[in-house]
């Protein structure tokens, strides 16, 4: 989960540049200024849930939360799709919605699964298959993609003819060939079809005759995903279930995925930052002198063995500010290689690198010889304002080792929630300023490294107060005054008073010190 959560976050902040930090956090929502009817989205409960399950062959449901501002947002877009959706037949689709905030439907939504809202489901066939929505949240995405989803999961194919126009108008499009229908291996490509469709394709036939030509025979059965780059076409070796997604799953992105807003490029770059495996990302300008160079070298790295799974990205430097950004690198330092690692998200990065030096500088990083680089700003000339700041370079001196109560705000510059509690930590600074035990600060999370072992910042704002005696306890309060200096008053300590069990704490906080 956590490892999602930071994929995600580093996804959304590579490409977007704000907001959204994961599912749980309420962040962002614009005012909900233009309600259209919902009356036709189907309110369920408790008490009619699985009859309406069971009778209808095709229903989306939304369980939601009345206090959540992700399900304001995705209402007015919910009702015009049901609207929209309200003539399509064979299959009916049904909008339907379940608040389940309500006491009465708290059970349901935990059989369902519900953890965070809003949580949208697709119930099929009667309740027989259920599968997660992880589609669009605007109304004509919604539409687009519910109407595919309720059609066959896989297009039998007519005619060589149409083949070959589904595979050169669709980046990726997977062929099945097999004997007849009621085929084991049939069978199961149909279920991972339905599974995988909004991400390929799906095509299938009984007639090898159909299937494009590549200079590679098919016999049945046989399936083939055709893509429109690296080497063109792929054949899968193992037909079962699991062994078609993991061939879909590796074959499916390019060797080296383009960080670019184009849509067409969109499932690419999720399943890139998803994927398992190491992330190996290479800045350059692209439209620069040498940048073929690097290009031909680094897709020649991404095709070599390596020890470890290693995903390759390559970027536009001027494109793509946020990510150079994030990774703390200067727009002059370009052409830059940054290896990400799987387990910690601890980078490892060279700047100004020469085509010539990737390969051997990739080697030396994944043999351990390189040290990880830690982000920071550089420690501010003046701070003199109530809340002080802290940088990933002053962490040390400021918080963990001040024998001071510092309570430690992480915010990102982009946070609306962070913009909103500025005031109110400036005032609580105000009011302790006299008290030369205690600190209030703030700590830039986007261009500055958190401690992860230390602390956890899974969102913005995050608060923590290290403590004198150096225990870090996290602010779990709201976000007003008065509360937070209650949570500082309650749980400061003094260094010279600390009690041995408290001192035992500080100690222990030594040794994950050390392992900054
Ligand atoms: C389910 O029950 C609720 C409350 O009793 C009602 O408002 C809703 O319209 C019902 N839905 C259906 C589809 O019968
Ligand atoms: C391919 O899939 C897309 C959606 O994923 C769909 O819009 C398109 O119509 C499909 N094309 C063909 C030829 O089936």
């Amino acid at each position: 989960m956590e490892k999602m959560m930071f994929a995600v976050v580093l996804f959304v902040a590579l490409l977007m540049g704000h907001v959204h930090m994961g599912v749980s956090s309420e962040a962002e929502a614009p005012p909900v200024v233009d309600v259209p009817s919902d009356v036709d989205v189907v309110v369920l409960d408790a008490s009619n849930f699985t009859q309406t399950i069971e009778e209808n062959a095709f229903v989306l449901v939304e369980f939601y939360a009345p206090w959540c501002g992700h399900c304001k947002r995705l209402a007015p877009e919910y009702a015009k799709a049901a609207t929209e959706l309200k003539s399509h037949d064979h299959p009916k689709i049904i909008l339907a919605k379940v608040d389940a905030n309500d006491e009465q439907n708290k059970e349901l939504a935990s059989l369902h699964g519900v953890q965070g809202f809003p949580t949208l489901k697709v119930f099929r066939d009667g309740g027989e298959s259920v599968r997660h929505y992880n589609g669009p949240r605007d109304a004509q995405g919604i539409v687009a993609y519910l109407k595919q989803m309720a059609g066959p999961p896989s297009h039998l194919l007519s005619s060589l003819e149409e083949a070959e126009i589904i595979v050169k108008e669709n980046p990726l499009t997977v062929v099945g060939v097999f004997n007849d229908l009621e085929n084991t291996e049939c069978q199961e490509f149909l279920s991972v079809a339905d599974e995988l469709r909004s991400e390929y394709n799906f095509t299938h036939t009984f007639d090898t005759s159909y299937v494009p030509k590549t200079g590679v025979d098919l016999s049945a059965p046989a399936v083939r995903l055709y893509k429109n780059f690296d080497e063109g076409f792929n054949d899968a070796s193992d037909l079962s279930p699991d062994g078609l997604k993991s061939f879909l799953d590796a074959k499916g992105v390019p060797l080296v995925v383009e960080m670019n807003k184009d849509p067409a490029n969109h499932a690419a770059l999720v399943k890139f930052f998803n994927g398992v495996g190491t992330k190996v990302f290479l800045f350059l300008d692209l439209k620069g002198e040498g940048a073929d160079e690097y290009r031909t070298a680094y897709h020649n790295l991404a095709k070599a063995p390596h020890s470890k799974v290693l995903k390759f990205l390559i970027a536009d430097a001027a494109e793509n500010e946020n990510a150079l950004k994030f990774f703390g690198i200067k727009e002059d330092k370009v052409p830059a290689i940054v290896v990400q690692g799987e387990s910690n998200g601890e980078q490892y990065l060279a700047l100004d690198i020469k085509v010539s030096e990737l390969d051997h500088w990739l080697q030396d990083c994944l043999d351990g010889k390189v040290e990880a680089h830690v982000k920071s700003d550089e420690i501010p000339e003046t701070n003199d304002e109530p809340v002080k700041v802290v940088v990933r370079k002053s962490l040390n001196d400021m918080v963990l080792e001040s024998g001071k109560n510092v309570l430690l705000e992480f915010y990102a510059p982009w946070c609306g929630h962070c913009k909103k509690l500025a005031p109110t930590l400036e005032e609580l600074a105000i009011d302790f300023k006299d008290d030369d035990k205690v600190v209030i600060a703030k700590f830039d999370g986007t261009t500055n490294d958190v401690p992860r072992k230390i602390f956890e910042v899974k969102g913005f704002p995050t608060l923590y107060l290290h403590t004198a005696n150096g225990e870090n306890i996290p602010y779990k309060g709201d976000r007003s005054k008065a509360d937070l200096a209650e949570f500082v008053n309650k749980h400061r300590s003094d260094r010279s008073d600390a009690s041995p069990e408290l001192s035992a704490v500080a100690s222990s906080e030594e040794t994950t010190r050390d392992e900054l």
